[in-house]
């Protein structure tokens, strides 16, 4: 009997073409595997649809809270954000489906991978990457770098073995979506110098839509993580789905970034990411209340690395673990409420309370009640300018 490939599987155009092409190029016999990260149109269709193009067996994996707590929330706990900009739901997803596909691979005695990402994208390498990493033994096929088609010969090929096209003009933007957020490419967006139109957008409201009153939303953190809202405590799933929902009809989390990819090109992202924008603006200030000045320069410092290593493909690595463990360390305190307002595209923190908060009022009042010591100050100062008076008084300023 032929051998077996699990193929990541989204119900879409190219990887539908791929069952066929696997079967025919290599013949391969496809198990198709399509993971459920959150925010997937109907699941038994695409199923359905696999079956029908010849997949000897279509697969479905609920991987929502997986994805939330081993994932996304580590991220959350890094602050890590791409370029200063991209919340990275797309590079987390990715290593999570590569060790799916391991798994499955593992369990149907399959010895080939397949996936359908371009030559051109940061995407292969971070599936590609991440199975050599957790399973060198397996071979993986990506045929839409293999395979060059343009858009019109997929369509002619697909057409040509039966596989169901959609009647509609198909959307001109390539999407990817989970519960993190979602990534919109390609069409209009191409041309930097173009607003994105309404119709990029699925998750936020244009802001003439957004409500007249703001709405506000106390969020509770334990040891860095998002555990409840308004004082009730909610599943990591349904949280984050909660916040999507308020956030996006507020208008809140879009992205427009210009991103420098592993492979080398700048591409223009459009991004919506409605509950990442709130939630890890809600977890920073609650880091800026419990932290000390220098863990929050340094982690800032992590942050970047750690944001890097997961747009570059580098989960299943030790490094990761070992910012991880940094990472976890600084969180032991992280606990607390942050209130948000969420207004007009908006999200502003407006409170914030914790058990560790290093903010001491009677360190910072004005008012009566003032227990810093005004007189120690001169003495502090004294020492502090030191460097500065003996350097200029043998290296004045230069004049302006
Ligand atoms: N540029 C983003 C990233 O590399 C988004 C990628 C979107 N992927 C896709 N297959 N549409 O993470």
């Amino acid at each position: 009997m032929s051998d077996k490939v699990i193929l990541a599987y989204s119900g879409g155009l190219d990887t539908s073409v791929a069952i066929k092409w696997l079967e025919e190029k290599y013949s391969l016999r496809v198990v198709t595997l399509t993971v459920d990260i959150g925010n997937v149109p109907d699941l038994e269709a695409i199923r359905q649809k696999a079956l029908k193009v010849g997949a000897v067996k279509a697969l479905v994996v609920d991987a929502k809270e997986t994805f939330i707590k081993s994932f996304v929330f580590p991220a959350l706990q890094a602050d890590a954000v791409y370029e200063g900009q991209y919340p990275l739901a797309t590079a987390l997803g990715r290593p999570l489906i590569a060790r799916l596909l391991v798994e499955t691979a593992r369990k149907e005695r399959a010895r080939v991978i397949a996936h359908g990402c371009t030559g051109k994208g940061n995407d292969q390498v971070r599936i590609d990457v991440g199975v050599a990493a957790l399973a060198p033994e397996l071979k993986v096929i990506a045929p839409a770098r293999e395979w060059n088609m343009t858009r019109e010969q997929t369509i002619e090929y697909a057409l040509a073995h039966k596989i169901p096209v959609p009647v509609t003009r198909a959307s001109p933007y390539s999407i990817d979506q989970n519960l993190w957020g979602r990534s919109n490419e390609c069409g209009v967006l191409e041309d930097a110098w173009n607003e994105p139109p309404e119709d990029a957008f699925a998750w936020t409201k244009a802001l003439n839509e957004t409500p007249a009153r703001p709405a506000y939303l106390e969020i509770g953190f334990e040891k860095g993580i998002p555990v409840g809202l308004g004082g009730r405590k909610l599943e990591p799933v349904a949280l984050v789905q909660k916040v999507h929902d308020m956030a996006g009809r507020h208008g809140i989390g879009r992205i427009d970034h210009i991103e420098n990819r592993l492979v080398g090109i700048k591409s223009r992202e459009v991004y919506e990411a409605p509950a990442a924008v709130v939630l890890l603006k809600a977890h920073q200030a609650l880091e800026d209340l419990v932290l000390a000045k220098e863990q929050l320069r340094f982690k800032a410092k992590v942050a970047t690395e750690y944001a890097d290593l997961i747009y570059n493909g580098l989960w299943f690595t030790s490094m990761r673990q070992d910012l991880a463990a940094y990472v976890e360390s600084t969180q032991r305190y992280v606990t607390g409420t942050i209130r948000v307002k969420l207004f007009k595209g908006n999200c502003q923190i407006v409170g914030r309370k914790s058990p560790y908060s290093l903010y001491d009022f009677s360190l910072a009042t004005y008012d009566k009640g003032d227990a810093f010591d005004q007189g120690a100050s001169p003495g502090f100062i004294h020492i502090w300018g030191l460097p500065a008076r003996t350097q200029a008084k043998v290296q004045p300023e230069p004049p302006e």
